[in-house]
C-alpha cells in the first residue's frame, strides 16, 4: 500500500488538523522519544506526558504519590512493625506502587522528581511496573500537537527498524520533530531523514514527499555516507553526528555527553511506544 509522507521540522510548522488524519512519528532524540522508549523496555507499566512541571506533579498525587519526605517515615514506620528496613521497602513497593515522577527542564533533573531525563536512569531495578509522571521541555509538547490523529508513534534510533515496520501505509505518514523551544534541531531531522531514507520507495513514491522530507534525506545522507545501519560503525558516527548537533551541545554543556552515546544505539529494541491521547500516556503494546 502506498502512502504520502510529511515531515514538519518543528510542530509549528503543522497543524492539529493536518496531523488528525494519520500516522505520526513524533520525535526528540536528545532526549524524550529516547528515555521513554528506555523506560518502557525497562519495564515500566506507562509514561504519562505532562507539558508542564506542576501539572506532572499533581497528577502524580492524583494518582497516589506521596511526597519523598512522607514516603520515608511510612516506610520506617512500616519497618518498625516488621522488623526490617530492608525488607520492608520491596514489599510495600509491591503492594501499591507509586508513580515515580521523570522529565527535565534545561537539560537537568527538576527538583523533588525522582528522574531526570537521561535513558540510563531508567533501569528495571527502578522503573519495573511503575508509572513514570514524564514531562520535558520540547518532547511531551510536541505530543500535544497530534491528541487527534488516528495513531501515534514515539520514534528514536533505539527502535529505528520497529518504527519503520509499523508504517504500513494504511495512513498518510508524518513524521513530527520536537526541535527545542521553537528551533528546528538537526538531531531531529536526522532521525526523520533516516526513515524517509528506508521508505522511499517501499510504501512512499518519491513524488508523495514534501519538501523537508526530501531535505531531512539530504541531511541524513551527508552526515551518514555510505555506513550501513544497524552496526557499530553506524552506532559511532552517529554518536560523533548527535554530538555535533543543537541538542548534542546542550548535553555537553550540562556534563550529559553520556546520553548522545545511549541515543546513538540503533535497533536496540524491538517495540514502539503508542500514545494513548485520550488518557495522555505512553505505552508499550502487547505483541
Ligand atoms: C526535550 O523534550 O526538550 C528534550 O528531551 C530535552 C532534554 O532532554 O534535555
Amino acid at each position: 500500500m502506498y502512502s504520502t509522507l510529511s515531515v514538519h521540522f518543528l510542530p509549528s510548522l503543522t497543524t492539529p488538523e493536518e496531523l488528525a488524519a494519520g500516522v505520526v512519528v513524533v520525535i526528540d532524540v536528545l532526549r524524550a522519544s529516547t528515555t521513554i522508549t528506555a523506560a518502557l523496555a525497562a519495564g515500566a507499566r506507562e509514561v504519562i506526558a505532562c507539558a508542564e512541571v506542576e501539572q506532572a506533579r499533581d497528577r502524580a498525587a492524583e494518582l497516589g504519590r506521596r511526597r519523598p519526605a512522607t514516603e520515608k517515615i511510612l516506610v520506617a514506620a512500616a519497618a518498625e512493625t516488621i522488623g526490617s528496613t530492608t525488607s520492608a521497602m520491596p514489599a510495600m513497593r509491591a503492594a501499591k506502587p507509586e508513580p515515580l515522577l521523570g522529565g527535565e527542564r534545561g537539560g537537568l533533573p527538576i527538583d523533588g522528581f525522582d528522574l531526570g531525563n537521561s535513558p540510563c536512569e531508567y533501569t528495571p531495578q527502578v522503573v519495573a511496573g511503575r508509572s513514570i509522571v514524564f514531562t520535558t521541555t520540547n518532547g511531551t509538547k510536541a505530543l500535544m500537537a497530534c491528541s487527534a490523529s488516528q495513531q501515534v508513534l514515539i520514534g528514536s534510533f533505539l527502535n529505528f527498524s520497529a518504527v519503520s515496520r509499523k508504517l504500513t501505509g494504511e495512513w498518510p505518514i508524518h513524521l513530527l520533530c520536537a526541535g527545542t523551544r521553537g528551533r528546528v534541531t538537526r538531531e531531529d531531522v536526522l532521525f526523520a531523514g533516516a526513515l524517509v531514507e528506508r521508505l522511499a520507495g517501499r510504501i512512499v513514491e518519491e513524488g508523495a514527499m514534501n519538501d523537508e522530507a526530501r531535505m531531512a534525506r539530504d541531511v541524513w545522507r551527508h552526515a551518514m555516507g555510505n555506513i550501513r545501519l544497524p552496526g557499530r560503525r553506524a552506532n559511532q558516527r552517529l554518536a560523533e553526528v548527535l554530538k555535533d548537533t543543537q541538542g548534542g551541545s546542550n548535553l555537553i554543556g550540562v556534563g550529559l555527553s553520556r546520553d548522545i552515546v545511549d541515543a546513538s544505539e540503533i535497533d536496540l529494541y524491538d517495540f514502539v511506544p503508542v500514545f494513548d491521547a485520550a488518557h495522555w500516556r505512553i505505552v508499550r503494546p502487547s505483541s
